[in-house]
């Protein structure tokens, strides 16, 4: 066969179907798997598309397979093996050849690899990759960060191989190294919130409303026709309305309440922590997920306290979806804040705009209202998205709904903490007068930090009591 066009190492299931999709738009694909029985199997399972595949259990011939300057793709556990990969792969890559780090990776190691690499005289670029294993397959979407130069030369195959809205290529370069991880981290942060204030929901309609799984389900779909239209929500939809074929039970019934997270929720909470900026749908959204974890102690608690009140919520379905809409608004206001933030502190100039036009498919989080965000950035001018004139409406008609799920939630002890934070978030955010006068005057009565005043210029102090005690 003749030279392939790219390379890609780490045969798990997702670099696996993006080789296929790679193959299947046509390159010629050069693969490698540290595991060499792996190779044998993915090649055996090909079919037709094996005559785009050549297939390498030497590292040095697969990277000699390659045309130069050289594109190889690493899609292997994120960090150590990451780091080991890139290392074995220097031994044999000539100057100006690239590495394409394609998996869940901390921004701020692909920061560090980006630096690296370049002082080495090789490229690299960090691609998020969002879609799970169907959208690696079938198209995904891509966020690219890394030198211009190397995006543009692959940017035709990481556009054929990504999912299209309306013929679009939900694919596009963000801004030097770090950007697309970074981009990504923070589409699995908002992932996590949109996640968790689902799983809210379906806790009130659960126990609040004493409705059954199926009956859930249907509401789902039925807001998979409207303003909440996403992937996620039809993914709740099928997941309610699953039956288990052991029990004849509804699945989710029989799933513990565990939750499982890898990290990339938690590193878009630093990052935003870190950055300054409240992003606390995504923090309680991870906070959540630890809680979950901790099942036998909240059994324990459970028989100290007592559980939440069942059946005794009465709440309309429109109001939910009102509350619903609402508090996604607020997490993916905060999300967008902190790719702002993020893209001042490291001059990556994040196009917003085209941020939400990529997510409009192939990922998570993928749905109609991104269309909306999209066209808020692009007519320009949205510092929150809060504010931003199309959304204003939205939330106009809608506050109520969440101001009433939330009340619900706090009164029969149904936890919210997700929707709350919304709620809190965009209060918080509309209020012209708050009460951070309070910290200040306290900052400054024990730390003589100094505040500002509103009738006079400069810095000032307060004049307050001694109440120093040395504690005898
Ligand atoms: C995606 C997903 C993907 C994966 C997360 C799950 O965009 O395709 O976000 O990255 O589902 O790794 O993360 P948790 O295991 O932390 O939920």
């Amino acid at each position: 066969m003749a030279l392939a066009d790219i390379g890609l190492i780490g045969l798990g299931v997702m670099g696996s179907n993006l080789a296929l999709n790679i193959a299947e738009n046509g390159y010629k694909i050069a693969v490698h798997n540290r595991t060499a029985s792996r190779i044998e199997d993915f090649v055996a399972g090909a079919g037709d598309l094996a005559n785009n595949i050549s297939a390498n259990a030497d590292l040095g011939d697969f990277v000699r397979s390659i045309e130069a300057p050289r594109k190889i793709i690493i899609m292997v556990k994120a960090e150590k093996p990451v780091d080991q990969t890139i290392a074995a792969l220097k031994e044999h890559m000539q100057p100006n050849d690239m590495i394409i780090e394609a998996g869940n990776a901390n921004f701020k190691n692909s920061l560090s690899r980006f630096e690296e690499l370049k002082n080495a005289g090789f490229g690299f670029l960090d691609i998020g990759v969002s879609g799970g294993a169907e959208g690696a397959r079938f198209g995904p979407s891509i966020m690219v960060g890394g030198a211009k130069e190397h995006w543009l030369q692959v940017k035709e195959i990481l556009e054929a191989i990504a999912a299209k809205f309306k013929g679009e290529p939900c694919c596009a370069y963000m801004g030097t190294g770090g950007a697309g991880n970074f981009v990504k981290t923070i589409h699995n942060g908002i992932e996590y919130a949109d996640m968790q204030m689902i799983a809210e929901i379906y806790g009130i309609m659960r126990d609040g409303m004493g409705m059954n799984p199926l009956a859930c389900s249907e509401i789902f779909n039925s807001w998979n026709e409207g303003a909440l239209d996403s992937y996620l929500i039809e993914v709740t939809g099928q997941v309610l309305a699953n039956i288990d074929q052991k029990t004849g039970k509804p699945l989710v019934d029989l799933i513990v309440d565990k939750a499982g997270q890898k990290g990339t929720g938690r590193w878009a909470a630093i990052a935003a922590m870190e950055l300054g900026v409240a992003a606390t749908t995504i923090s309680e959204a991870v906070a959540a997920r630890s809680i979950s974890a901790l099942k036998g102690e909240r059994i324990t608690a459970e028989n100290i306290y007592g559980g939440s009140g069942q059946g005794v919520v009465e709440i309309n379905i429109k109001t939910l979806e009102q509350a619903l809409l609402v508090s996604k608004i607020a997490a993916y206001a905060q999300g967008f804040a902190v790719l702002a933030a993020a893209s001042k502190e490291h001059g990556w100039d994040l196009p917003l705009g085209t941020i939400a036009r990529i997510w409009r498919a192939g990922c998570i989080i993928r749905s109609q209202f991104l269309d909306q965000i999209a066209s808020a950035y692009e007519k320009g001018g949205a510092v929150n998205l809060l504010v931003a004139p199309d959304f204003v409406k939205i939330m106009k008609n809608n506050q109520q709904g969440l101001r009433q799920v939330v009340c619900a939630g706090a009164i029969n002890a149904l936890p919210t903490p997700c929707l709350s934070a919304a709620l809190a978030y965009f209060d918080s955010y509309k209020l012209a007068n708050g009460t951070a006068n309070l910290i200040q005057g306290q900052r400054d009565y024990f730390g003589s930090h100094g505040f500002l005043m509103r009738d006079r210029d400069g810095e000032q102090h307060g004049e307050w009591p001694s109440t120093f005690s040395s504690g005898e």
